[in-house]
């Protein structure tokens, strides 16, 4: 596909998904928040759910974590338009809660649909939802956060590159610091392609950190 079929084809997939019914969030959403950025993106980011904020504009990102998101991309030369950025839930649950197995499962192909129409080398996964949802591993961001790792997603192999969440890190300094320096990774792990088997496709056990009790919170 190239770039003008690609963003087409996007762009009628937003519109199928506005209307989609799959699961009870559609009941009180303001609208679908689908994703933005570029649909020729080589580094996706995917988040949890859409917030308040992100219901109301229709755009993922747009509150306090989204300013923190921006800062970390301006750090590594980037702005939103250079990646695209999505959630795993595309409708805001409410009161912000957790989202819930089953809205998961009923959203999980769209999220799949645009890994596979954008094709990117490198899927950020912010915290814990993404992360296990798209390593199809139960380990927590603690534990993973800045381990790159080859995941075949449908038919595409990318690169998954854990990071806590922003809005976890806001709050916190010293994980806000372990974010910036997964970060400054990013550059690196887009030069290098999939297919050098740099990437372990298992974490070495030896590399796992331990399991703290806070990863049982959603976002860390
Ligand atoms: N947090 C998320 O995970 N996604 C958003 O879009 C906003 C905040």
């Amino acid at each position: 596909m190239d770039t003008v079929e690609r963003a087409a084809a996007l762009r009628q997939y937003a519109e199928e998904t506005s209307m989609c019914t799959r699961c009870a969030l559609a009941n009180g959403r303001t609208q679908v928040v689908f994703g933005s950025g570029s649909p020729d993106a080589e580094l996706m980011f995917v988040g949890e759910a859409p917030g308040f904020h992100e219901d109301q504009q229709g755009v993922p990102f747009v509150g306090q974590a989204g300013k923190l998101l921006d800062e970390l991309l301006g750090g590594i030369g980037l702005t939103r338009a250079d990646v695209f950025v999505a959630n795993v839930l595309k409708c805001r649950p409410p009161g912000n809660r957790d989202p819930q197995p089953e809205e998961i499962a009923s959203c999980e192909p769209h999220l799949f649909r645009q890994i596979e129409l954008i094709q990117p080398q490198l899927v950020a996964t912010l915290g814990n939802f993404a992360t296990k949802l798209l390593s199809g591993k139960p380990a927590g961001i603690t534990r993973v956060h800045g381990y790159e790792q080859e995941v075949t997603l449908g038919a595409r192999t990318v690169l998954l590159y854990p990071l806590y969440h922003p809005a976890a890190a806001l709050y916190t300094p010293s994980m806000l610091k372990v974010l910036e320096e997964d970060f400054a990774r990013i550059p690196a792990l887009l030069d290098r392609s999939v297919e050098e088997p740099a990437a372990a496709d298992e974490i070495p056990a030896a590399v796992l950190r331990p399991e703290p009790e806070s990863v049982q919170l959603g976002l860390f």
